[in-house]
């Protein structure tokens, strides 16, 4: 007897066991691989608010330069503020001040008291603007005057861009002495 006459004969069933467990590999491997492509984007998604900053404000439209061309006083406007805060976008409404112009340039305030930040309207007899919750005093462009306040009103970026006048809304630190915006 020879000794290929020993070898354990190669069946039919061997031969599609075999086959069956390459596909299954192959199928294990394939899902596996589609798996972590599907995943990336739902990952991207999940961690968005982590990549991103926190909190986004736009530029909000507040009028025409015209029509502040000829103020003598401060101006109250309400603008809308675009916030996009992770996936969430948030509309409100805020109140500015804008300055009569002065040299050419338009200045826009906050009117959030920096002291613990009341609301401060201006006082058109007193010519000033006075803070009604501990009666910090600022001048008509903003300035300290007196009261517990650390620091004078808070100037907000402004620009203009067809002739519109535009500010970016902003939050500061209260009861520093600096003007520290707050992301
Ligand atoms: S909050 Fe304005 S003076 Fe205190």
């Amino acid at each position: 007897m020879s000794e290929a006459d020993d070898a354990p004969a190669i069946t039919r069933d061997d031969d599609s066991v075999t086959r069956r467990s390459f596909l299954g590999v192959l199928l294990g491997f394939g899902t596996v691989v589609m798996g972590a492509a599907l995943s990336v984007p739902l990952i991207r998604f999940a961690l968005h608010p982590l990549l991103t900053k926190t909190t986004e404000i736009g530029w909000s439209d507040i009028g025409k330069t015209d029509e502040f061309a000829s103020l003598t006083a401060p101006a109250k406007r309400l603008i809308k503020v675009e916030q996009r805060d992770a996936w969430r976008k948030i509309i409100s409404e805020k109140a500015v001040y804008v300055l009569p112009p002065k040299d050419g340039t338009m200045r826009i305030l906050s009117p959030i008291c920096p002291h613990l930040g009341c609301s401060i309207p201006w006082n058109e007899a007193k010519q000033e603007f006075i803070c009604p919750c501990h009666v910090a005093v600022f001048a008509m462009d903003g300035t300290k005057i007196s009261g517990p306040a650390p620091r004078s009103m808070d100037a907000l970026d402004s620009k203009v861009e067809d002739g519109m006048l535009k500010v970016r809304y902003q939050y500061f630190r209260q009861l520093i002495p600096t003007k520290e915006p707050l992301s």
